[in-house]
């Protein structure tokens, strides 16, 4: 069965006091854009680190349940087919760049020529990538070198271009700028429509509502809620788990303490300005 399953899984790091994870189930299903959000020190990263075999790989611990990568158990993939099959970019990117080429274009094409592929392919991989995120301008630059928003770029870079079928991106955005931040969910979004599997721990909701397909709530190690983005982020009640919800969903949320009465509550503007219509016009008035 192809996609991620989770059942009953708890995990305790080694140095910890006590467990981190309780009793996650969660299913992934391929092709799907899932968003993890939730407070600091929810399990995010934890839970992403699980998911991609390094724990308990590399890191022990205490972990129970399962976790099923296209139907086998994480801990019996060979590391190196786990690490093909799964992209994933750090919460810092300065742990990203290899250290040993001295331009963004080598750094990018660097996992490539680990594997072997033939070079006019690299260079041609390589170009695309740098094209899609619009780092062109600083491809000859030296990897140690860039900015932190620079640096995230090329981290991302340098996993998208390896096209794995699972990217998993923890605060990708974290140091980028808006303009950035959207560009880097234009190529996730672009992933996607390529049938890749995306799980994005990220905090900028409005983007989530925009493009991700399922939303995850963690906090305290457990799933508080999951369900469809437009479900979760348009429940009154994530709120208490930290979550802020969209402007749009607020506005909402007002207007139906106030007795108007949409007829359901949006998550982004497009849909916010056909909810609003129709609202209206059902009221009488012409937009
Ligand atoms: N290497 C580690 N050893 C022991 N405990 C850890 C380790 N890494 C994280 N933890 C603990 O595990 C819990 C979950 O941390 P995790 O990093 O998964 O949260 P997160 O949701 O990713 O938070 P953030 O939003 O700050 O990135 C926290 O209580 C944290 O202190
Ligand atoms: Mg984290």
């Amino acid at each position: 069965m192809s996609g991620i399953e989770i059942r009953n899984l708890s995990y305790q790091y080694p140095t910890g006091s006590e467990k981190v994870l309780h009793n996650i189930n969660l299913n992934i299903e391929s092709g799907k854009f899932y968003a993890f959000v939730g407070v600091n020190g929810g399990g995010k990263t934890t839970l992403c680190n699980v998911i991609r075999g390094f724990i308990p790989h590399f890191f022990k611990g205490d972990i129970s349940g399962e976790v099923l990568i296209d139907g086998k158990d994480v801990r019996d993939w060979d590391t190196s087919d786990l690490a093909q099959k799964m992209g994933f970019v750090f919460q810092n990117p300065f742990t990203q760049i290899s250290g040993v080429k001295e331009t963004v274009f080598d750094e990018i094409a660097f996992g490539l020529e680990n594997l072997g592929v033939e070079v006019s392919v690299i260079k041609q991989k390589v170009q695309e990538i740098i094209s899609l995120l619009g780092i062109g301008y600083i491809q000859d630059k030296n990897p140690n070198e860039l900015s932190g928003g620079q640096k995230q770029r090329v981290a991302l870079a340098s996993i998208i271009v390896m096209e794995p079928d699972i990217l998993i991106f923890d605060e990708p955005t974290s140091q980028l700028d808006p303009q950035g931040t959207e560009e880097i969910f234009k190529a996730i979004d672009i992933m996607k429509k390529k049938g890749k599997t995306i799980i994005l721990v990220e905090h900028k909701i409005e983007l989530i509502a925009e493009y991700a397909d399922y939303v995850i709530v963690l906090q305290d190690g457990q799933i508080m809620r999951q369900g469809r983005t437009e479900d979760v982020l348009s429940h009154e009640d994530t709120q208490d788990y930290g979550i802020g919800l969209t402007q749009y969903t607020l506005l909402d949320l007002q207007m139906r303490k106030h007795n108007m009465i949409t007829e359901r509550i949006p998550i982004t503007e497009s849909d916010s300005i056909k909810v609003m219509k129709e609202w209206m016009s059902l009221q009488g008035v012409k937009a």
